[in-house]
Order: structure tokens, then sequence, then C-alpha cells
């Protein structure tokens, strides 16, 4: 059973489903991250499945907060930009719920989620004003948060910036896709960067996704006006996030 300040979270993903147990004093994972390929296709009932799975092997039996690359709203799912499209409609709290025994289930976007966790524990902690964290990976996710509040479900990865969405010009995936060195890479994401902070002027951008750990190679080759700092939190920020959000009853 649970540990006092102790919480579940589980971070789903193109290629995997990772879990694991939160300190929430910390932030740190109090094991190591449980990983489970992502089914495919990544139907609602075989991640839902895989989920289970997950837990059991956590040998976990409290709470769980869950993640999505999707709009949820109430627990249902809303958008599918880059997982199956029979997520869309589909009530996950729900369908997580049951093929968890019915225990309590909270359900939020991935970006939201590391934005909540780098916020509170990472690169964002010491950083005030409107910050708005970005995921490079697949897509683009987006967490805007004002002096530690979330305004959920922001998709700014599907903004249009010069006729394109912005995902489809600067997701870290485009980068692989098309061999671009960090220099192409980077003037990219300096137009979604630009256009970004001329609607809503952040004190800071965050960067996160895998390609954030290479940092170094691309975040000093950005040539837009706001100051932007590499995620801390790195593999971890959905978990830690869905582990807060259901600790703190936070269900957008
Ligand atoms: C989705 C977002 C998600 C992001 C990162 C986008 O395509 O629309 O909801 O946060 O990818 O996974």
């Amino acid at each position: 059973m649970a540990a006092r300040g102790q919480a579940f979270g589980i971070d789903i993903g193109g290629s995997g489903v990772k879990g694991g147990l939160v300190d929430l004093a910390t932030g740190d994972l109090v094991h190591e991250r449980i990983k489970i390929p992502t089914p495919q296709p990544s139907t609602p009932n075989a991640v839902a499945e895989t989920v289970a799975k997950l837990v059991a092997q956590a040998a976990w039996d409290g709470p769980v907060g869950i993640t999505l690359p999707s709009v949820v709203i109430d627990g249902t799912v809303r958008t599918a930009a880059n997982i199956d499209k029979n997520w869309i409609g589909t009530d996950a709290r729900n369908l997580f719920s049951e093929a968890l025994g019915g225990r309590e289930v909270t359900v939020l976007n991935d970006a939201d989620a590391a934005g909540l966790a780098e916020d509170r524990y990472g690169a964002a902690k010491e950083l005030t004003g409107l910050v708005v964290l970005l995921t490079f990976g697949t897509g683009i996710g987006s967490a805007v948060m004002y002096h530690g509040t979330l305004v959920p479900n922001t998709e700014l990865g599907h903004m249009e910036v010069g006729g394109m969405e912005a995902e489809h010009r600067a997701a870290a995936s485009i980068k692989d896709r098309d061999d671009l060195t960090y220099e192409q890479w980077a003037a990219e994401v300096s137009k979604v960067l630009v256009t970004i902070e001329n609607l809503f002027w952040p004190n800071v951008f965050v960067a996160g996704g895998g390609i954030s750990r290479d940092y170094r190679e691309w975040i000093p080759l950005l040539t837009n006006r706001t100051p932007v700092v590499a995620a801390d939190l790195k593999n971890s920020a959905g978990i830690v996030g869905a582990a807060m959000a259901v600790s703190a009853g936070i269900a957008p």
C-alpha cells in the first residue's frame, strides 16, 4: 500500500509505457522505472492491458496517474495526433480504472504532466511568471504554467507556423526523418518559439523531450528572444507529473 507521500505515475508514449512509484517530497523515483513496449496497434484495450501488467509488476495497489499524448478533458480523450485514432472519444479514466480493478485513476496530457513535474522539481522550480514547456519528440507537446498553475490541454504543437503545423516543422522526429543538422533543425525550432513568444510573451521556455539531453548542441543555436532552459527530469518527467496529478486530484 502507499507509503505516505508516494504516488504512482505512468507515462504512455508511442514506443513505451513507463511507470514508477514517485517520492512526492523530492520528485525522485522510489525504484527503477518499469518500461513495457507500447502494443501495436496502440488501441485503448491493448494499452489498458499493458498498464494493468505494469502496475501488477510493480505490486502497486493504490491510485494511479496516467498520461496520454492527447487532449484529455474530464477523463475523456479528445485528440489522437500520434496514437491510435480509436482513442478519440474514449473515457480513458473509466477504461484504466476498470483494468486496474476499479481503483482511482487520473488521466492527463503527457506534456501537461511533464510541465507540472518540471515546475515543482525541475528546470522551472526557481522560475516565476509565465513558463511554457515544450516537449520535442514524435510531436511537440506543450504545458503553459503561470506561477505554478497549469492551463491544461494547450496544443501549441499544432499552432500554424509559416503555413505549417509547428510539430510538422520542428518535432525531433522531423530532424531524424529529414536528416537535419542541429543548425537546420534549430532554425525551425526558432521559428516556432518566435511565433509562441509573440503571442504569449512567456518569461522562459523549458525544452523537454528526449532531444533535450543534447541541449548543448542546439539550445545555443536558437535565435528567438526568450531564454530557453533544458528540462531537468528528462525521461521521468511524465511519470512524476502523473503521480503528482493523481495525488493532488488534478483532473483536467
Ligand atoms: C499531441 C499532444 C501531445 C504531444 C506530445 C501532440 O501531437 O497533440 O497532445 O502532448 O504530441 O506527445
